[in-house]
């Protein structure tokens, strides 16, 4: 029978046996799979492994800093990297979400490339990049690369490994995500980031429809943190699979005070799921609602109106790009 501590014992024992006294780099994304993957090998080999945390300014609000903080208490060492300047730069003009994604694959690329190099010229004893992959990324990553077609291109690091010239480990390759939070759980990786919801890579870069500015991150920012609040605040957060807001690139008349606005509407999006693949659209009581529209619409200045998506996938997905 598979058990979490089970798990975790044989898993540090074999990593040890399999990376000796080399090093292991890792990036992480704050998300569940690549932290929980960090702690396992910090459990194996400890400060032997080191890690770059890169801030595209895609993140949710105070994200960064927030994650950084707990990386640091878990103990991790871990190198922040702030390359939004570098992201909005090369991001600028850009509206088609395909296009977007592979931007944002490659700056990413070229950031941890550069941080990479700094590191293995300082640690000769890198030899492996740490890599959070789940077994579910094992499946889809064959049938993007099979027959079928790629609705959307989500795995954009693939040729890292080759150009660090590192051998890659990844310790939960056989792992589905609730086996990955029971094995952070065991871990003792803070609850906040093994309860989390699912977070796209290219972040708020595909919640904002059309082209991405540092003002629309910003507004998209706030409006995404009243919303994540108050499902926390009702107690509805680990009721649903993910959650998150898309700001939409039309403008509508609103009236406030005795002033008429033209501006901006955003949409909440929240799913019931298993893995992704179908999804349903979270039933929440209306006061909730009520509650986050009359907040976002209040305090977040530029938007005037907030919209519920009530789309099933298939044939809708779950973000909008
Ligand atoms: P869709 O929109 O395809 O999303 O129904 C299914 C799940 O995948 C996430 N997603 C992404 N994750 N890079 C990622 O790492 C991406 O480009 C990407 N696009 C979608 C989405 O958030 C949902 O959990």
């Amino acid at each position: 029978e598979w058990t979490p501590a089970a798990f975790v014992e044989e898993t540090v024992q074999s990593l040890r046996d399999q990376l000796g006294d080399d090093h292991v780099l890792m990036g992480l994304s704050g998300g569940v799979d690549s932290t929980v993957a960090a702690s396992l090998l910090h459990e194996a080999i400890g400060d032997n492994l080191v890690c770059i945390f890169v801030d595209n300014g895609l993140l949710r609000k105070d994200e960064f800093e927030e994650v950084l903080h707990s990386y640091k208490d878990m103990g991790l060492r871990v190198v922040g990297v702030d390359a939004k300047e570098a992201f909005y730069e090369e991001l600028k003009g850009i509206s088609d979400p395909e296009q977007k994604r592979k931007v944002i694959g490659r700056v990413f690329i070229e950031v941890f490339e550069r941080e990479a190099l700094k590191l293995e010229e300082e640690d000769r004893a890198i030899k492996w990049l740490g890599q959070g992959t789940i077994y579910p990324d094992v499946i889809e990553s064959v049938s993007v690369h099979g027959p079928s077609v790629t609705i959307k291109s989500h795995h954009n690091v693939g040729g890292l490994p080759e150009m660090l010239n590192l051998k890659i480990v990844e310790p939960l390759r056989m792992l589905f995500k609730d086996e990955v939070r029971l094995v952070g759980t065991e871990l003792e990786v803070p609850q906040a980031i093994v309860s989390r919801h699912p977070f796209p890579g290219p972040g708020l870069g595909i919640r904002i429809l059309g082209d991405i500015t540092p003002e629309k991150v910003r507004m998209l920012q706030e409006a995404d943190a009243i919303y994540i609040n108050n499902l926390r605040k009702f107690g509805l957060y680990d009721e649903v699979w993910q959650a998150g807001t898309i700001l939409l690139p039309v403008q509508s008349v609103g009236v406030m005070g005795d002033e008429r606005t033209y501006e901006k509407t955003v949409a909440l999006r929240a799913v019931n799921s298993r893995d992704g693949m179908t999804a349903e659209w979270s039933r929440f009581p209306h006061d909730f609602l009520a509650t986050v529209s009359s907040e976002i619409i209040n305090n977040v200045k530029g938007i005037n109106r907030v919209v519920y998506d009530i789309s099933t996938k298939p044939p809708s997905t779950i973000e909008w790009e």
